[in-house]
């Protein structure tokens, strides 16, 4: 399947490693965690790639010089979907210390599948006072409902479409047809494509319950 320059698979050995151990059922919570920790780093680091910065000067031990650091004029906004969203949200509060972090709380309806919110403490607007880079964070894109209703959540607040980046570990082809036949701009990064869904929205072959293998609930 073709889907466009709007979606960005990570191609890099490390991420492929790294996505395996996460993979294998046998995988123990301690290497699970690192195993994610690696690769979530990889992929922010690809969804960062296009910050913009801004010159500023600097003075070394020896001269001045110009320096660089992330444009002020933008608000940069996390936003990672509770509850395995928090996996990734750590790694991208570490890397963008001074990013706004907005929890955004939803669960699937196991009949329908569909995305119910239970918590959302975003403001009403988000691009009044400052231009806004938004990125929406959750490992698993499966059917795409709840990333949708994320996406739309922002773009409610004055967001434009071309400023989130959705950034999942592992993806269906069904949530990224969804996801990029929704939203023309959006840009998606994610690890792997799968194969497809189960019947409970499962990606297959996928890796189980993200946020029960984050957070050792594995019944
Ligand atoms: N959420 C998960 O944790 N795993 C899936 O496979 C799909 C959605």
């Amino acid at each position: 399947m073709n889907f466009s320059s709007q979606v960005t698979v990570l191609s890099h050995p490390l991420a492929a490693h790294y996505l395996s151990l996460l993979r294998d059922k046998n995988t123990s919570s301690v290497v699970f965690h690192h195993a994610f920790h690696q690769l979530g780093t990889l992929l922010l680091i690809e969804a960062f790639k296009e910050l913009p910065l801004e010159h500023f000067p600097v003075e070394t031990p020896l001269m001045p010089c110009d320096g660089l650091q992330l444009d002020s004029a933008y608000t940069y906004i996390l936003a990672p979907i509770l509850r395995a969203g928090l996996g990734l949200g750590s790694i991208a509060a570490d890397l963008l210390p001074n990013a706004t972090v907005y929890h955004i709380g939803m669960y699937r309806d196991e009949q329908t599948l569909s995305p119910v919110w239970y918590y959302n403490k975003t403001p009403d607007r988000l691009t009044d006072q400052k231009p806004v880079k938004v990125f929406i964070l959750d490992p698993m894109l499966a059917t795409g409902h709840s990333a949708e209703a994320a996406v739309e959540l922002f773009l409610d607040k004055g967001v434009l479409e071309k400023d989130i980046i959705f950034v999942s570990v592992l993806s269906a082809p069904e949530g990224i047809e969804l996801l990029t036949s929704a939203f023309k701009e959006l840009r998606v990064i994610t690890s792997q494509i799968d194969a497809t869904l189960n019947e409970k929205g499962y990606i297959l072959p996928g890796l189980g319950d993200a946020g029960d293998r984050l957070f050792n609930t594995v019944k």
